[in-house]
């Protein structure tokens, strides 16, 4: 097991490149299933969910090749395995595999899903969802059994609007039969890109960005090549850091649109930011303004960038609240930052962040990815080293961290744990 080490403190300058989309990845190779031919994907992230689903593919009979960001995978020899243990269990997002494998086998046995720990991340959109398409779901012993003689079209209003049920109920429904609404869908840029793969395969989707989603489902999807979107998340975090230590970072691979509300907010505490085709130059601005924050779905401000955000408040002039409306218990990144001096309270959905403090190194824990991401960026403001563990959370969805971060002057490196830290850590 690794930790994290960083020297904090210092300005940091240059240029950084935004990897491929996570969140998206993580639902374009599962859609894979889908189709009769191979599919290549390009400008994948080098990130271990993406390496997990790799393999999962490859347990169901696929044969994949990855290489350089580029993964095609064949599907010609899947079959519908049931996979309720295992892999499974390493990410949240292997809910994809009940949608894929529903849609293409009209069976399937999945885990629950693992990933971060957020709070409850309850699925009763997606199974209602698979239910209003004509599928049987029964829960048993924490797998989730799904199975329909064929699926069937159909209209289906999400109660909470939800990225993960909006993917996997388009991914159950490009191969039903007759026409599928979803409607108060999630709006998120993922779910663009996952229906332009399925688009390229051959699907008939319209809608996709809006709230009101139609399918008309097809007979048979194709192999294609899609180039993924870069990762707005990434890029959010690095103009976070750049807002917070940065003295001019210029930030490559961005679609800005993507990132309006991050960049109102970030000018709203007075960050200089400069914004071109598929560039953001961020500068850390003089006297940051304390400024609220209410995570909200898109395009609203992301819940995954509340705790960089968290961070960066730590030293802004004033108090400011951050309220998280999607996951009201995403907050388990306060008491580390608490370790390193910051003045933060959790009231409710709530942190009240009291500005103007010196963050401290020291050693802390990331319980989840982005409060990962949250304590390096604390770890780069502070006086003095911080370590990080915990890192398996980081290294599910931040390609390349410590390389990235390295190439704009940070000292920041990753340390074998001596056999006495593993133990305290598993204590
Ligand atoms: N919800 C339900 N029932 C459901 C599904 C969701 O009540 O069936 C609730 C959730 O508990 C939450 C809200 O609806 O309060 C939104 O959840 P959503 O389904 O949109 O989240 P998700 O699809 O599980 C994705 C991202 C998360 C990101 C959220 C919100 C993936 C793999 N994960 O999760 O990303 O926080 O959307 O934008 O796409 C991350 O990248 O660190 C991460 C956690």
């Amino acid at each position: 097991m690794e930790k994290l080490k960083i020297a904090g403190g210092y300005p940091l300058k240059g240029s950084i490149r935004v990897s491929g989309a996570k969140n998206s990845a993580v639902a374009l190779i599962p859609a894979t299933i889908l189709a009769d031919s191979p599919v290549t994907i390009e400008g994948l992230p080098d990130i271990s969910d993406v390496q997990t689903l790799q393999a999962l593919m490859e347990e169901i009979g696929g044969q994949v090749r990855f290489e350089d960001g580029e993964m095609t995978v064949d599907p010609r020899q899947m079959v519908s395995m049931p996979l309720p243990n295992g892999r499974v269990k390493k990410l949240r997002a292997s809910y994809y595999l009940m949608g894929a494998m529903l849609g293409k086998f009209k069976k399937a046995v999945i885990g629950l899903p693992g990933g971060c720990h957020l709070g409850p991340r309850p699925i009763d959109q997606h199974i209602k969802g698979f239910e209003a398409l004509g599928a049987k779901v029964t829960n048993e012993q924490g797998a989730i059994y799904l199975r329909a003689d064929e699926l069937q079209g159909a209209r289906i209003y999400l109660d909470v609007v939800s990225v993960g049920a909006t993917i996997n109920i388009m991914l159950a429904a490009v191969l039903a039969k007759g026409r599928t609404v979803i409607e108060n869908a999630a709006k998120e840029p993922e779910i663009i890109d996952v229906a332009t793969l399925l688009t390229n395969m051959g699907a008939k989707i319209k809608g996709a960005g809006t709230d009101i989603i139609r399918i008309d489902g097809v007979e048979h999807l194709h192999g294609c090549r899609h180039t993924i979107i870069p990762d707005r998340i990434e890029a959010g975090t690095f103009m976070i850091l750049a807002a917070a230590v940065g003295e001019g970072i210029l930030i490559d691979n961005v679609i800005p649109q993507h990132l309006e509300s991050v960049t109102a907010k970030l000018r709203e505490a007075g960050v200089q930011i400069e914004v071109a085709d598929d560039q953001m130059f961020v500068s850390r601005g003089e006297g940051l303004k304390a400024v609220d924050i209410k995570t909200l779905v898109y395009p609203g401000f992301p819940t995954d960038l509340q705790q960089p955000f968290t961070s960066l408040l730590t030293r802004a002039n004033g108090s400011s609240i951050v309220t998280d409306t999607i996951y009201g218990a995403r907050f388990k990144h306060i008491d580390e930052l608490r370790r390193m001096n910051g003045k933060i309270k959790v009231e409710g959905r709530s942190a009240i962040i009291d500005g103007s403090v010196q963050l401290q190194g020291a050693k802390v824990k990331a319980s989840d990815l982005r409060a990962g991401a949250a304590l390096v960026i604390a770890g780069l403001m502070a006086e003095g080293v911080t370590e990080v563990t915990g890192l398996e959370h980081i290294d599910r969805g931040y390609s390349h961290l410590v390389e990235k971060l390295s190439g704009l002057g940070a000292t920041i490196w990753r340390e074998k744990m001596t056999q006495e830290e593993v133990e305290q850590l598993k204590s």
